[in-house]
C-alpha cells in the first residue's frame, strides 16, 4: 500500500473541496484565514499568543508541542511549558527595557531557547531579529546594526562572535545560561502579551539579492493568516501530526514553516540540535515518528548519496514530505519513492512573500520539473520586459498580484529596495525567471540576476565580494555561483591579485578562511580562481558577473560532453 497525504481542504469550515482546484481558486478569500485566529473575536493580534498561548486557553496545555533531539540528549515540552519558558523569557525582556517596536535579536543554535526567545520577543511586541547560528562576526555586526538591534539573547559560545563595541545600539546582551538559571514563574493569562495591530513588525529576516548588502525584510503580524492557512492545506498538518522542518529558524523557512504554520496548527514540532549526518537524520525519524517532513533538495540530494543505507531503518511514519529553496529534480522524486513510499510536494516563495505561493497541494498531480500551481488566493503572471503578460509556454518574469497576507511589509531604512519589487503597477516581481503551462503548472528557469543558490541558502555576491578585497593579497573579486550537482551551485570566486603577491594553493586556502572566519562558512567561496583580468562594463566598469557565469557553464558543459564521450581532449 502506498501512503498519501490527504488534502485538508475540504475539512476547513466545509468551504472548500479540493477535488475542484479551479472552484477553490476562483472563490477563495484570504479573509476565511482570519477566522482560524481568535484575534478574529478581538481585533488585536499577537503571534506569539497564537502560536502558543491560544491552544494552552482552548484546553490543548498538555499536548507536546517540542521535541528537541541531538546526539546526546532528547527533551519536549508541552504547550503549557512552552507559554510558561516564552512568559518567563518575555518577563526578562520587559526587565530589560523591551518594548514594543524594539529589535531584539537572537543568536542562538538550533535549540527549543531559540524558538523559545524568538516568541518570547514577539509576545512583548518587539520585532524578533533571528540569526543564523553559522554567521561570524561581519554578518552578525552589519545585521543588528542595519536596524538598531537594542538587545541580544545569545549564549556564552556565540557571544564570541558578537562585537558589541562596533554595535553602539546594542545596550544589552542576555544569555540564555543566565536565564535559564532564574526560577521559572508561571503566571496565567496573557500578562506579558503585548496585543498589536495586524500591521505592526513581527518578525525580521536578512537576505542577500545581487547588489549591496543583505536587506532587512521586515513582515508584519498579518502574515500568520497566510502561515495558519497554508500550514493546514500545504503542509497538511492534523492534530496527532508530528512535524519537521529541518531549516534553522534564522532562515525564513525555519522560522515560517519551522515555527509559525505549524505551531499555529498545534502541530508536534521537531526540533534537531547537532550536525547534518544521514544516520542521524534516518533515526530521528524512526525515533520520533515524524509524519510531515519538509526539507531542501540539498539535503535529500545528500541523503540519495548514501544509497540503501535507508534500508535500516522505519521510515514508514512518514506520510508527506514537502521540499523548498532550490529546483527539485527526478532523481530525488524517485529516492523519496524507493526510501519513503511518498511524493515529494515542491513549494516555491521567497523571504519577502513570507508564505508559499506556488506549491503542490497534497492530493494534486505533481508534474515533475514543475514547482505546481499558484496558491489559491495567489495570481501569477509571467512578464516580459515592459511588465506585459505574456502567453502560457513562455519564459519571463515570475511575477505575484499584490497584495497577499504574508508580503512583506517593507525593507528596513530601504524605500527605493522596497520599490524595486513593484516597478510594475499591481504587481510583485520576483527576480525568478518562469513559465506557466496550459493546466497552471510552473516551472522554474533560473534567477533573472546574480544572487546565488547554494544548498538552497541565498548568497548575495557583493557580501562575499566585499569581504575578499578586505584581504591583503586581493585587488578586485568577482563572485558567482557555479553549478553543482550536489549543492545546486557552489560559491565560486574569481580574484586578481595585488603586486607583491603570487598565486600558491596556500594563499587561496587562507583568503577561503579569511571570508568563512569572518562572514560565515556557507558563504566562503569553495573555489577560488586567480585571474589576470576581470571582465568589466566599459563605461562604469562594473565587474561582469554574468560573463564569469556564462564561462563557468561552458566549461561544465565541455567536461559533461568530454565524460560521455562526445568530444576527445587533446
Ligand atoms: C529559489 C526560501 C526552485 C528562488 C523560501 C527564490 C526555488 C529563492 C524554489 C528564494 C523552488 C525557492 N524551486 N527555486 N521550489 N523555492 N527557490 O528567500 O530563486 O531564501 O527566488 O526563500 O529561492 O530564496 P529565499
Amino acid at each position: 500500500m502506498t501512503k498519501q497525504a490527504t488534502s485538508h481542504i475540504e475539512k476547513v469550515d466545509g468551504i472548500y473541496n479540493l477535488s475542484n482546484y479551479d472552484t477553490i481558486y476562483e472563490n477563495f478569500d484570504w479573509k476565511d484565514a482570519k477566522k482560524l485566529l481568535s484575534a478574529a473575536k478581538t481585533g488585536k493580534i499577537n503571534a506569539a499568543y497564537e502560536t502558543i498561548d491560544r491552544h494552552v486557553d482552548e484546553g490543548f496545555g498538555d499536548k507536546t508541542a517540542l521535541h528537541y533531539i541531538n546526539e546526546t540528549e532528547k527533551r519536549s515540552y508541552t504547550f503549557k511549558e512552552v507559554k510558561d519558558k516564552t512568559d518567563h523569557y518575555a518577563r526578562i525582556l520587559k526587565e530589560n527595557g523591551v518594548k514594543k517596536g524594539d529589535r531584539v535579536f537572537i543568536f542562538l543554535p538550533k535549540t527549543p531557547e531559540c524558538y523559545i526567545a524568538i516568541l518570547a520577543a514577539i509576545k512583548v511586541g518587539a520585532i524578533a531579529g533571528p540569526l543564523f547560528e553559522a554567521f561570524m562576526e561581519d554578518a552578525v555586526r552589519d545585521r543588528i546594526n542595519d536596524c538598531d538591534g537594542t538587545l541580544l539573547i545569545t549564549d556564552q559560545e556565540l557571544a564570541k562572535r558578537v562585537p558589541q563595541q562596533d554595535i553602539p545600539s546594542l545596550h544589552t546582551i542576555l544569555y540564555v545560561e543566565d536565564i535559564e538559571k532564574e526560577p521559572l514563574q508561571s503566571v496565567d493569562g496573557d500578562q506579558f502579551v503585548e496585543w498589536v495591530d495586524w500591521e505592526d513588525g513581527l518578525i525580521i529576516h536578512y537576505t542577500s539579492g545581487s547588489t549591496g548588502k543583505p536587506k532587512g525584510v521586515l513582515h508584519a503580524h498579518r502574515a500568520v493568516q497566510h502561515h495558519i492557512v497554508t500550514g493546514k492545506w500545504v503542509l497538511d498538518i492534523k492534530d496527532e501530526d508530528v512535524y519537521w522542518c529541518t531549516s534553522h529558524p534564522g532562515w525564513v523557512t525555519g522560522s515560517v514553516y519551522g515555527l509559525f504554520a505549524p505551531l499555529l496548527n498545534r502541530a508536534t514540532v521537531v526540533i534537531q540540535g547537532g550536525r547534518f549526518s544521514a544516520e542521524n537524520w534516518y533515526s530521528l525519524i524512526e525515533e520520533l515518528g515524524v509524519t510531515i517532513w519538509y526539507s531542501a533538495p540539498t539535503a535529500f540530494r545528500m541523503l540519495l548519496s548514501q544509497g540503501d543505507l535507508y534500508k535500516k531503518y522505519d521510515l514508514s511514519s512518514v506520510r508527506h514530505v514537502l521540499s523548498v529553496g532550490e529546483p527539485l529534480n527526478p532523481e530525488v522524486i524517485q529516492w523519496a519513492w524507493n526510501s519513503l513510499k511518498v511524493r515529494i510536494h515542491d513549494t516555491w516563495w521567497m523571504t519577502e512573500t513570507g508564505g508559499h505561493l506556488i506549491v503542490n497541494l497534497p492530493a494534486e498531480k505533481i508534474k515533475p520539473g514543475s514547482m505546481g500551481r499558484p496558491f489559491p488566493g495567489v495570481q501569477i503572471g509571467i512578464l516580459d520586459d515592459e511588465g506585459q503578460e505574456l502567453p502560457r509556454g513562455e519564459v519571463g518574469q515570475l511575477a505575484v498580484r499584490t497584495p497577499w497576507p504574508g508580503l512583506m511589509k517593507e525593507i528596513w531604512g530601504n524605500q527605493d529596495k522596497f520599490k524595486s519589487y513593484f516597478q510594475y503597477e499591481g504587481w510583485y516581481i520576483s527576480g525568478d525567471l518562469a513559465l506557466q503551462d496550459e493546466e497552471g503548472y510552473v516551472f522554474f528557469q533560473g534567477r533573472n540576476d546574480d544572487m546565488i543558490n547554494s544548498a538552497g541558502e541565498r548568497i548575495g555576491p557583493f557580501e562575499v565580494e566585499s569581504k575578499l578585497i578586505e584581504h591583503p593579497a586581493v585587488e578586485e573579486a568577482g563572485v558567482i555561483g557555479k553549478p553543482d550537482e550536489l549543492r545546486g551551485e557552489l560559491v565560486k570566486a574569481f580574484i586578481t591579485l595585488r603586486q607583491g603577491f603570487s598565486q600558491s594553493k596556500e594563499l587561496l586556502e587562507e583568503i577561503r578562511i579569511f571570508v568563512r572566519k569572518n562572514l560565515s562558512a556557507h558563504a566562503a567561496p569553495r573555489e577560488i580562481e586567480v585571474v589576470e583580468e576581470l571582465p568589466k562594463t566599459k563605461i562604469s566598469g562594473k565587474i561582469l558577473r554574468r560573463q564569469l557565469k556564462a564561462l563557468e557553464i561552458e566549461r561544465a558543459n565541455k567536461a559533461r560532453l568530454q565524460s560521455e564521450g562526445v568530444l576527445h581532449s587533446r
